[in-house]
Parts: C-alpha cells; sequence; structure tokens
C-alpha cells in the first residue's frame, strides 16, 4: 500500500509543523509530507521544512493564486491537508473541493474565542479554562466540526505569554493525535459533523494532559 500524502499549510515559525515532523520521524505518525506551503518568504517554518528535505511553496495570496494552487495541487495526490498556524483563510472553492481533508489547529477551546488573539480574549473574559482544539476546516472561520480539545486552568497570575507557552504544549500533544486517527481511518467528516469509528461525536474528544 502506498505512503499517506499530506500537505501543510503554515505562515510563521512552525514549531507544530516540526513536531508533526518529529512524530513522523519516530514513527508515530506513517505519513508522509509532500509540500509545506506558505503564504509569508519569512516563515521560520519554510526553513523547518528544507531542513528535513520537505518541498516547499510560497503563495501570493493577494493575487488571484487560488486556481493556480489547486492546478499546482492536483499533482500531490493529497489524502490530507494540514493546516498549522495558516493565517490566511483558504477561499469556499479550495475548502469544497478538499472537503472532509483539511484540518486545522486552532488556539482556543472552540466555539470559545474564534478567529484572532484567542489568549488575550480568554483572559479578558476571565474564563476558567484556555486551550487548543484540532477541528475540520469549514468555509464558516474556525467553524468546522471539532474532533479533540486539551485545556489549561487560567491561573490568577496568568499572562498571554504564559498562556501561549501552555496552549502550545497542549497543540504538540492533541495536533498528532488527530492526525493519526485520520491516518489510521479513525475520523471522518460526514455532514459537518466528525465520525470517529463510525459513531457522531457529540462533543469533542477531551484529551488530558499526561
Ligand atoms: C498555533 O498556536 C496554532 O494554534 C495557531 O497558530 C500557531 C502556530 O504556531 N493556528 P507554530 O507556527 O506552529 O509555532
Amino acid at each position: 500500500m502506498s505512503r499517506f500524502r499530506s500537505i501543510i499549510f503554515i505562515s510563521g515559525n512552525g514549531s507544530n509543523l516540526q513536531n508533526i515532523i518529529d512524530n513522523i520521524k519516530s514513527d508515530y505518525l506513517k505519513m508522509d509530507i509532500v509540500l509545506v506551503i506558505s503564504d509569508n518568504y519569512e516563515a521560520k517554518g519554510l526553513k523547518k521544512a528544507k531542513e528535513n528535505g520537505i518541498e516547499t511553496l510560497v503563495i501570493n495570496t493577494s493575487d488571484k493564486y487560488i486556481d493556480e494552487l489547486l492546478h499546482l495541487m492536483n499533482n500531490y495526490k493529497v489524502d490530507l491537508i494540514i493546516l498549522s498556524g495558516f493565517m490566511k483563510i483558504l477561499p469556499k472553492v479550495f475548502v469544497e473541493k478538499y472537503y472532509g481533508k483539511i484540518i486545522n489547529i486552532h488556539p482556543s477551546l472552540l466555539p470559545k474565542f474564534k478567529g484572532l488573539n484567542t489568549h488575550k480574549k480568554a483572559l479578558a473574559s476571565k474564563e476558567r479554562y484556555h486551550g487548543a482544539s484540532v477541528h475540520f476546516v469549514t468555509s464558516e472561520l474556525d467553524g468546522g466540526p471539532v474532533i479533540v480539545q486539551g485545556k489549561t486552568e487560567i491561573q490568577e497570575n496568568d499572562n498571554e505569554d504564559a498562556l501561549k507557552s501552555r496552549v502550545h504544549q497542549i497543540e504538540y500533544n492533541i495536533f498528532p493525535l488527530a492526525i493519526k486517527w485520520f491516518v489510521e481511518n479513525h475520523i471522518k467528516q460526514i455532514d459537518n459533523k466528525c465520525f470517529f469509528d463510525n459513531e457522531v461525536l457529540e462533543c469533542p474528544i477531551e484529551h488530558l494532559s499526561d
């Protein structure tokens, strides 16, 4: 059987990308990354991809890029598209073409705090918990069915940086886990719902910290 093929989209640092690469190297994730795409020439994650021998592509999203991108992606026979800190919204035509094959990591306990500045928003609204979610992507921003979440309790003297760093640690656990479930065919997106082993998930799986 041929190896499972993924494409990863990034915009910045790429620490989740590096974590996915490490999980492939350790054989926890039995898949390949056939391409890393960034909308930002300066994304540090591009270097991480290149250092690991992964092909990279920078796209200019201010231009009419989508037809060209879709055309190019046809050459890759992709099984899964992973949005790993990709800061642009992919157009509907893209999301529909790859429906059920796109997952994203978002730094909040969705449906709370969609969009940007999630750590700041969680602190400002005096939440007891904050965290991260992995979800299937639909054309509603951060609105697709959530697969798995991990949470951290907000402390009295918490600040954005401390919270961000704890949320990143959660991401390093839940993202590879969700990807593994997808690769091993446990999870599916059907009718805007997430199914795990053919049972609909009424609520996201909660990942307890190790
Ligand atoms: C992560 O916090 C992710 O949830 C958000 O963007 C950040 C990317 O971090 N979507 P990195 O580039 O993987 O370090």
